[in-house]
């Protein structure tokens, strides 16, 4: 196989090399394309183009496959837990176990935000939805720590990695109880990572929480499957901004807005949104399919297609399992579950979704485990914060660690208007 393109532009030849990822795939590297040629490329929504090479996670969207450090998803979801997978993420290997205890050791010594940092809290109002708290607290938290505030300090590292981890978990409960008016509720040091946020979130000042060993696994298992997943729009974002030597708290608070739009990880709230709209209009699911395949309509079938994904979402069919584990073993039954289930079957027959290739993604059935836990809608998309920071901060320390890293600057083609002059004021019609 060639290991060049062969670009023919206005009667000249390029040779634009090749690049081979580990797993097969291929790119052509056009890092010298406007220099040699005085074009660029252009790609709407960047579904073309590689902005790095990255050693952190593998998909393989037209197979189904997810991979983190190269392990299969399947593998993490049955024997590991989040805060191994978070290890894994951002160490690039599986912890030994006093890797495993030191790492552990810096997340609980470390979950407690500044107290001064409660009075934030205060100037939000009730209504305020938890992603703009979780993002604009994360930023306020960097104020906390002057090391922060330069560039990236690889000495403190460790440290800053661990505290983001396990403050965020800590922001997002405070969160919660603050827009419910309930008294807050501190971190207890024998409770593990997820366990400890189910504490945060619904114990109160006379009565623990009771923590039921299969609420802590889907909760922990949620968090771990969605604790990294290449260059989307959030990743990508949190890597644009510490391409310019940004802190880490200030890349992962911008990872947050990202994340929150509905096309992202806003898409678990709108399911449920959706599957309640639909369950309250006395649909089976099917008006509101011909309403998705509908373009003038303006709804799309929320959980459904995958910038990436050709192929049924690999998380989606771990959550769908773990969903039906779930509820059986609370004895829950939950209506929007069996129409979940009737709008996957319907669309999965639908030459509409067979030939655009869109199948559940991740959101379709988590939000159907949140709600049966007592997470409340508005905090989902919290949840998939929480689970990603990890991959956030692996993606951070890449650009950290790479001798070459540039900031990131994409060019445009210009389509505005040409030879304008300015008019003073007074002659404008
Ligand atoms: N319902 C109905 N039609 C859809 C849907 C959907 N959910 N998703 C895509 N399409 C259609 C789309 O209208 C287009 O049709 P046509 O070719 O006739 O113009 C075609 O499928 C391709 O869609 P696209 O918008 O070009 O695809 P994209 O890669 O730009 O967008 C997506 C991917 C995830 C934003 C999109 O599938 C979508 O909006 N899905 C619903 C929102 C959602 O579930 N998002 C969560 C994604 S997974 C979690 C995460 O990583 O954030």
């Amino acid at each position: 196989m060639s290991n060049v393109a062969k670009l023919e532009l206005e009667g000249k030849v390029y040779e634009l090399p090749i690049v081979v990822g580990t797993e097969g795939e291929k790119a052509i590297d056009v890092s010298a394309l406007r220099s040699a040629t005085g074009h660029i490329t252009s790609d709407d929504g960047y579904g073309n183009t590689g902005s790095c090479n990255s050693a952190i996670t593998f998909i393989d969207g037209e197979k189904g496959i997810l991979r983190y450090r190269g392990i299969p998803i399947e593998e993490l979801a049955e024997q590991s837990t989040f805060v191994e997978a978070a290890y894994l993420l951002i160490y690039g290997h599986l912890p030994n176990s006093d890797e495993m205890k030191r790492f552990s050791d810096l997340l609980t010594k470390n979950e407690n935000i500044h107290e001064d940092m409660k009075h934030h809290f205060e100037g939000f109002p009730a209504n305020a939805h938890p992603m703009a708290i979780l993002s604009a607290m994360i930023n306020a938290s960097s104020c906390f720590y002057p090391g922060l505030m330069g560039p990236a300090n690889k000495a403190r590292f460790d440290i800053h990695a661990a505290r983001l981890i396990s403050q965020v978990r800590t922001i997002a409960a405070f969160s919660y109880r603050k827009s419910h008016g309930l008294p807050t509720i501190y971190p207890k040091r024998q409770y593990k990572y997820t366990a400890n946020f189910l504490h945060m979130m619904f114990s109160d000042i006379y009565e623990d929480y009771e923590l039921k060993p299969e609420v802590v696994k889907a909760l922990d298992l949620i968090f771990l499957l969605h604790a990294d997943h290449e260059q989307n729009c959030s990743t990508s974002t949190v890597r644009m901004v510490a391409s310019s030597q940004a802190n880490m708290f200030a890349s992962a608070a911008a990872g947050v807005c990202a994340l929150w739009g509905p096309l992202h990880g806003g898409a678990n709230q709108a399911v449920i949104e959706m599957l309640g709209q639909i369950h309250r209009s006395g649909d089976d699911g099917s008006r509101f399919i011909q309403a998705a395949k509908d373009k003038n309509s303006g709804q799309r079938l929320m959980g459904f297609g995958h910038r990436v994904y050709k192929n049924y979402d690999p998380r989606a069919r771990i959550i769908k399992k773990a969903c039906d584990e779930l509820l059986n073993s609370m004895h829950v039954t939950d209506p929007l579950l069996d129409i979940a289930k009737r709008l996957e079957e319907a669309a999965l027959k639908e030459s509409y979704f067979i030939e655009r290739k869109l199948y559940p993604n991740v959101d379709f059935y988590s939000g159907i485990i949140m709600r049966a836990i007592g997470i409340p809608t508005e905090m989902f998309t919290v949840i998939f914060a929480i689970g990603r920071m990890p991959g956030w901060i692996a993606n951070f320390k890449e650009i950290m660690d790479d001798p070459k890293a540039r900031i990131y600057r994409p060019r445009q083609v210009y389509v505005g208007p040409v030879g304008q002059r300015y008019t003073p004021i007074a002659q404008r019609k």
